[in-house]
């Protein structure tokens, strides 16, 4: 295993290789952000980020086929970088992520000349040698078996310091949502050892992180596959003790898998940020059946309702899909009522999207259970207004309140400001520049203002690193 404190440089020193140049395209969600950095770590001896494909000698992309539509963003990406590789037949293409891991040397044959090598999600330690693979053969590669890797890969991040970092706690889903193409392009759930996880936090801390975002598809069945079981509680309790880190989350939860201790620990551990991201799919039953979801609303209305009696100000946000194959206008109404009762602070919201090989592609083939694209969008929009009204209202609740913010990035309204995030994980950006003022810091700022997603606020105090 190696372990990599800093971005250590070799250039300059006797006998080095020609320092390369990488582009890093990253689709989908955060585990695949979390692999794209550890990808930029293991190429790290050799290659230095670029922010385009034009200046890169090697460009890696990394797939999401959750939707279809980042599916085909990779072709027309592919495409683009084609006529690239026309000019430069040097310039080498990887694929990694989801599509890659269920499609293999499928993307190959599909993009001809286009892609040198296809690696799986399981496969990010084998990019360097399939990179000298290619160049020794000449031929394309591709490597999507199944291999726990994990052992392989360097703890820590490249880049610069992080005040929010991203830790991978488990890998792949048991769950099966009938909807979900995770399960085949992620395989099983396997849990991380969690003394890996303690030294890659620990690192991180080194670096300059402050925050914590544990990962994992259901980071509540952590550790359910070790022998003696490790609860996810105890997980959380050994990352607060990592010193200089002060605010800790992850995603997601599953509703199935919540249970007393959880609440208990988010509901007390001070390091915890009072904010959950629990996805809930649909508000309808039936649906939820439908999608082999294993809680039904009530379940999901008690954990919430149980987590804001201890923390009344806890925000919580969440994941819904409309359209789902067979769900009616009253199957969405009821979606529509539990998204009145909880108040998510905000929520992503999607149109059903057919996965081939999932359960729900059977039934979406289905005539009378496919719900027509014109439906799909009129509910999604629909949701998307009443959502849009409950974060209006929610963010002005925040006004004339004083509350601590984790300094971590240029504001978004103007760049020579800065801007972080509240323990609701909601950005506050500062309404004046200061120059006493660096990411890492904590503060507390007055809200003065609230935009369509984030606030405005006025510092008051720095409570310091
Ligand atoms: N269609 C639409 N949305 C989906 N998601 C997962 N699979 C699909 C699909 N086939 C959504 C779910 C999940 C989020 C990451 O993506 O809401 O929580
Ligand atoms: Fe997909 Fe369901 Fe697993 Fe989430 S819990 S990754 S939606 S199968």
């Amino acid at each position: 295993m190696i372990v990599q404190i800093s971005g250590v440089n070799k250039k300059g020193s006797k006998g080095e290789l020609k320092r390369r140049k990488l582009y890093i395209k990253t689709f989908g969600c955060q585990m695949n952000e979390y692999d794209s950095e550890k990808l930029i770590t293991i190429l790290q001896d050799r290659y230095d980020s670029v922010p385009t494909p034009a200046e890169a000698d090697l460009v890696l992309i990394n797939t999401c086929s959750v939707r279809e539509k980042p599916e085909h963003k990779l072709y027309s990406l592919i495409g683009e970088i084609k006529e690239l590789k026309a000019q430069r037949p040097e310039l080498l293409v990887g694929v990694g992520g989801c599509v890659a891991q269920q499609e293999g040397e499928n993307i190959v044959k599909r993009s001809p000349g286009g892609v040198d090598f296809v690696f799986g999600t399981h496969n990010l330690s084998l990019v360097p040698s399939l990179i000298q693979s290619r160049q020794e053969t000449g031929k394309p590669q591709v490597a999507v078996n199944y291999r726990e890797d994990w052992e392989e890969l360097p703890l820590g991040l490249a880049g610069g310091s992080r005040v929010s970092t991203f830790v991978s706690i488990s890998r792949g889903c048991n769950k099966n949502c009938a909807y979900c193409i995770v399960p085949v392009t992620r395989g099983k759930e396997v849990s991380r050892a969690i003394l890996e996880i303690e030294k890659e936090v620990k690192i991180a801390a080194h670096r300059g992180a402050r925050e914590i975002v544990l990962l994992g598809q259901t980071v509540n069945s952590y550790g359910l596959d070790f022998r003696p079981r490790v609860k996810f509680v105890e997980l959380l309790e050994r990352v607060s003790q990592v010193k200089g880190i002060e605010r800790i989350r992850f995603t997601s939860p599953h509703p199935q898998e919540v249970r007393q201790d959880f609440i208990d620990a988010v509901t007390s551990n001070p390091k915890i940020c009072r904010h959950i991201h629990m996805p809930l799919q649909s508000g309808s039953d039936r649906i939820l059946k439908a999608m082999n979801r294993n809680y039904r609303r009530d379940k999901y209305l008690r954990i919430i309702e149980n987590l804001k009696s201890r923390v009344p100000d806890m925000g919580v946000t969440t994941d819904i899909i409309v359209g789902f194959p067979g769900e009616t206008d009253s199957d969405f109404e009821e979606t529509l009522e539990i998204m009145k009762r909880v108040r998510f602070d905000s929520s992503y919201s999607f149109m059903y999207s057919s996965r081939p090989g999932t359960p729900a592609a059977l039934m979406e083939a289905d005539p009378a259970l496919a719900v027509p694209a014109d439906q799909k969008l009129a509910r999604l929009k629909r949701l998307q207004k009443l959502q849009d009204e409950i974060t209006h209202e929610r963010l002005q609740s925040f006004v004339g309140q004083t509350v601590e913010v984790l300094i971590d990035a240029p504001s978004t309204s103007h760049g020579d400001r800065l801007a972080g995030r509240n323990s609701q994980n909601i950005l506050v950006n500062l309404d004046q520049r200061h120059e006493a003022l660096e990411p890492g810091m904590f503060i507390t700022a007055r809200i003065n203002g609230a935009a369509r997603f984030t606030l405005k606020g006025e510092l008051l105090e720095i409570l310091g690193k």
